[in-house]
């Protein structure tokens, strides 16, 4: 079949549609309404009567450039590829993946499109068996645009990648067997409105659904709750043109309420007594609303309804009438293979992980989702901030430079509002809707006061966010929203000193902590200050998942890796889950910061217990309070612990005599899931601050060594390097074999940047060289059993430290380390190192870990929530945590000790002296690490490496967003000093 394919619509300002029927409501139609009510929702879309799901196996055609697709392309001509659809160019081989956070992939100026520019043609037969129906075709999402055809002729264009497209084809479709012939550009003006910061990706990426509907149907409906003093009202209206509505309220097979309007009328359920809905009960009622025609039910639709108020008083966001907090997360769609195309089952499993690590709101970051997403939130109970398809962040770049270029050009008017039209329309049914986003980062605020005063209008119940707008004269819409507000910010809201608007309004985080990386870091602070007061309505994490290829062998890539000529290298990579969901160490954290019930210790055994929940109260928990000294659990109880939503408890627990630690865990359950588990510390004992050990030490000196002799062994210092060269007992030798140089006890300033290092690494690097940081020798002294060895440090040719090693040998082998620290500089880095520890390499066999300290999870000063202190066994493979472009991580905080074995339980244990340390132990050299782009460049060195830090700087989120906050930083300023032991342990007994 003949097409006339070349159209212009792409390249055309004034064409964003051609067609394209208006938005309406997104919903599965049966002509059966029991064969709807006995499909559970997960197979609501695949097994429909009346809609086709027309995803599978179609014929695809690449061309690189749109020169060579023919103005009449002939079907029958065409050497069809097969994909599948939904997918994606990038993900099936056609293009390469390409990953962008800010600018356009292009640098022509709105609306000018570049001329080369490819285009994929897709095409498909179906049967048809009666052509005498109605047939609309609808495409949950294609980018950047589609030009439809059926059987040879133009059916019709849209626009608004992540908008449904949809067309009434039913002049079209014959019986028998149907073409349906679908060009995509990878480019339209509307580009211009999706420069969100992802892999940008073409295709149809979303299911296409044909639906056959009979001549009298259904094509949209709204339904609306309102609360009155009796109860909820439900009105339901259609767009059927004859016939009668039915609209019965159930749940379950309960029949709430039901009745019946004609066509065009809105029919209405009143003084309904319901449950109203909330994310952490959501009671859900199914809605049927049922066409009857001539007597006859011809079509039926379900929605799952919720009911529920959202108000805004001053500055408090009330939900039913309770203040709420949102401890949120951004969702973007991404899968390690399909990219964009996420099945049912990964959108379920999104939800399903959200509710467990104690999520209870979304920001569909930054585009409507698919809509089952959606639904999968009103049944799971999420509240969600639906977001429009809007982000012009390539204005605000090279070589445009004015973010606002489009956002104040009301040409653009029509196309802004458009795109949220479209967005209301479909989604606006959802209980879990609790806010409208106008789209992100797209400056403004012209365009948006039209989309604003839209949604207000159609939708007063229902507040509106936008960030962008607080660049602005206009500062905020609904709620004042900002992203990675620091801090001192934070304060000021809360202080009411930020400015009017500010006070008046409350104050969301549409994005804070972001999880690139090791981190997020101070997560618990931000939490602090949103529970001290009601303006602060919480936030979303920035962002879900890491957005990164995964290939057939196993390896990720990201931006660059791809031959990208414009990237942003790994800066998809910052989510809290690896792209196949695996939690990293921030998703941990976020679980337990997000937890439902906190605990805080009163004292004298006394525990109090506060239910965060706002709607729920706290008895669907199992409290487990276990009880440690010194690492051991002395005790475990089931503590009760029924609190009311809002409210707090007191519970006293009976507590050990002890002088030793004693820390206390609240394990927080939910039937088999762990919910959180937070410890409270009772009480820290002091760390011991000396060895004593009786018998004898003796010493003997040489031109090049100074040997120590004591029970069973001895400890060899080289008298030219200063380093401890051999440390042997009962014939074991501690120390890796190496060049002496690199022997013994190495001082680490430096640590492979974590991604949250953003802030602090040019001058860690410009200015002090850590990264190549040279430690000379100076010499050596010692008196009795205190060998000192000195050091200059320096950084290219500045001298910055003087360091000083101690060591004090004890009869049985025990021997004590200080390090000690002083600047000779006044650089900017002085007060704000990465860590000052030291590193030694032990021999390649002792890798099973013993520890006590925090664990089991990697954890850094402001990073710990996820890590209680306890006793941990874990060998040196598993403590490696695998980001995609590695860096320091696997630390282990407030460790009082930590030992190191072989095989046969024979090794090296590592005791705190005055404080605790902190620790990470690895297979190969920091070397490695710092180098590593991927984590397939790490491999074992066949060594172990242990890197012991008196004092370590936290992550904070400066990778985009605030920098680790002043107490969590190393400050050398006045000099540091810290202090260990180790000694050899024999196997260990449990
Ligand atoms: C925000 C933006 C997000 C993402 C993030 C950094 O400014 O809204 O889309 O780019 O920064 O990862
Ligand atoms: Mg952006």
């Amino acid at each position: 079949m003949r097409y006339a394919v070349n159209t212009t619509h792409y390249r055309d300002f004034d064409t964003y549609e051609v067609n394209r029927l208006p938005g309406r409501v997104y919903a599965i139609p049966y002509s059966d309404r029991e064969a709807l009510r006995r499909t559970p929702f997960e197979k609501e879309r695949t097994s429909s009567d009346q809609v086709r799901v027309l995803s599978g196996e179609w014929d695809f055609k690449y061309y690189d450039d749109i020169a060579n697709l023919p103005d009449m392309l002939d079907t029958d001509a065409v050497d069809f590829d097969r994909v599948h659809v939904p997918s994606t160019w990038q993900r099936t081989g056609f293009e390469n993946p390409a990953y962008i956070n800010c600018p356009y992939a292009f640098d022509d100026a709105p609306p000018q499109l570049p001329q080369k520019m490819p285009c994929g043609v897709y095409r498909l037969f179906f049967d048809v068996t009666d052509a005498d129906k109605v047939f609309l075709l609808d495409f949950l999402g294609a980018a950047a645009c589609i030009d439809v055809f059926v059987n040879g002729a133009f059916v019709g264009y849209g626009e608004g990648a992540h908008n449904t497209s949809e067309f009434d084809v039913s002049n079209y479709i014959t019986a028998g067997r149907n073409e349906l012939l679908v060009v995509v550009h990878k480019w339209s003006t509307g580009t211009f409105l999706e420069c969100q910061d992802m892999f940008r990706e073409n295709g149809i990426f979303r299911d296409v659904l044909l639906y056959e509907l009979p001549k009298t149907y259904l094509r949209d409906y709204e339904v609306r709750t309102v609360k009155t003093p009796e109860g909820y009202d439900l009105s339901v209206w259609t767009d059927a043109a004859d016939g009668t509505v039915e609209i019965t309220l159930m749940q379950g097979d309960a029949v709430i309420a039901e009745t019946s309007a004609p066509a065009g009328q809105t029919a209405v359920l009143r003084g309904l007594r319901v449950t109203e809905w909330n994310p952490e009960v959501p009671t859900v009622y199914e809605l049927y609303v049922t066409l009857v025609v001539d007597g006859r039910p011809v079509q039926t639709v379900r929605q799952y309804t919720g009911f529920r108020t959202i108000r805004i008083v001053g500055h408090v966001f009330y939900f039913n009438g309770q203040k709420i907090k949102m401890k949120g997360v951004n969702h973007h769609d991404t899968h390690p293979v399909r990219g964009y195309a996420l099945t049912f089952d990964d959108l379920l499993r999104d939800v399903t992980l959200m509710k467990q690590f104690n999520v209870n709101a979304v920001r569909t970051s930054h585009y409507p989702p698919d809509p089952q997403f959606l639904t999968l939130c009103d049944l799971r109970g999420l509240y969600v901030v639906d977001e429009a398809d809007i982000e012009t962040h390539g204005c605000g770049c090279d070589p445009h430079n004015d973010i606002d270029l489009i956002s104040h050009d009301p040409a653009w008017a029509p196309r802004y509002l458009d795109r949220v039209r479209r967005m209301y329309m479909r989604d606006r049914s959802h209980p879990s809707i609790t806010m409208w986003s106008l789209g992100n980062e797209a400056g403004g605020y012209y365009n948006q006061d039209r989309c604003y005063e839209f949604l207000h209008e159609v939708c007063p119940e229902i507040p509106v966010h936008y960030e962008g707008v607080c660049r602005t004269d206009r500062v905020a819409y609904d709620v004042v929203s900002e992203m990675y507000t620091h801090d001192k910010d934070m304060r000021g809201v809360r202080e009411r000193t930020r400015g009017e608007i500010y006070a008046g309004k409350p104050f969301f985080l549409c994005e804070y902590c972001h999880a690139m990386g090791v981190g997020p870091g101070a997560l618990e602070e931000y939490w602090d200050l949103i529970y001290s007061d009601d303006i602060f309505m919480g936030g979303c994490i920035w962002e879900w998942a890491d957005h990164a290829v995964l290939h057939t062998d196993g390896r990720y890539t990201y931006g660059g890796d791809h031959g990208e000529w414009r990237h942003d290298g790994n800066f998809c990579v910052d989510g809290l889950f690896y792209p196949d969901r695996t939690p990293h160490t921030g998703a941990r954290e976020m679980q337990v910061v997000y937890r439902p019930v906190r605990a805080s210790y009163v004292g004298g055994g006394t525990f109090r217990f506060l239910n965060t929940n706002r709607f729920r109260p706290s008895g669907y928990l199992k409290t487990t309070c276990e009880v440690y000294v010194d690492g051991a659990r002395v005790s475990s109880t089931d503590v009760s612990c029924d609190i009311a939503p809002v409210a707090s408890a007191d519970v006293t627990i009976e507590l050990p005599q002890t002088k030793g630690d004693c820390f206390v865990n609240f394990i927080y359950t939910d039937g088999d899931q762990t919910v959180a588990v937070e410890q409270i510390a009772v009480r820290e004992a002091p760390v011991a601050s000396g060895v004593s050990e009786s018998g004898e030490v003796t010493a003997e000196e040489t031109d090049k060594y100074l040997t120590f002799r004591f029970d069973g062994g001895e400890a060899q210092f080289c008298k030219t390097c200063g380093a401890l060269r051999s440390y042997t007992k009962d014939g074991v030798s501690f120390l890796h074999d190496q060049p002496v140089g690199k022997r013994g006890f190495r001082l680490n300033l430096y640590r492979a940047l974590l991604d949250n290092d953003a802030a602090p690494r040019g001058k860690w690097r410009w200015d002090g060289r850590l990264h190549h940081m040279a430690c000379t020798f100076t010499g050596l002294t010692y008196s009795g059993t205190t060998v000192r060895a000195a050091y200059t440090v320096s950084g290219g040719s500045d001298k910055l430290f003087e360091l000083t090693l101690s060591y004090t040998i004890h009869a049985k082998g025990t021997v004590e380390v200080e390090a000690k620290l002083l600047p000779c500089c006044d650089k900017g880095f002085i007060d704000d190192l990465p860590r000052f520890g030291l590193t030694v390499e032990l021999p390649e066999n002792m890798r099973l870990v013993r520890y006590y300290g925090r664990g089991v999870y990697e954890n850094l000063p402001d990073f710990k929530a996820q890590s209680p202190v306890g006793i941990y066994t874990a060998a040196v493979e598993d403590m490696q945590e695998p980001y995609i472009k590695p860096q320091d991580n696997g630390n282990h905080g407030e460790t009082r000790y930590v030992e190191l074995t072989n095989a046969d339980g024979v090794g090296l244990r590592f005791a705190a002296l005055d404080k605790p340390f902190s620790f990470n132990v690895r297979p190969f050299t920091q070397a490695l690490l710092c180098d590593a782009a991927h984590r397939e460049n790490l491999h074992d060195e066949h060594t172990t490496v242990l890197n012991i830090d008196g004092f370590v700087r936290g992550t904070g989120t400066s990778s985009c967003g605030q920098d680790t906050l002043p107490q969590y930083r190393v400050n050398a300023k006045r000099g540091l000093s810290f202090r260990f032991s180790f000694s050899p342990v024999a196997a260990h007994k449990e």
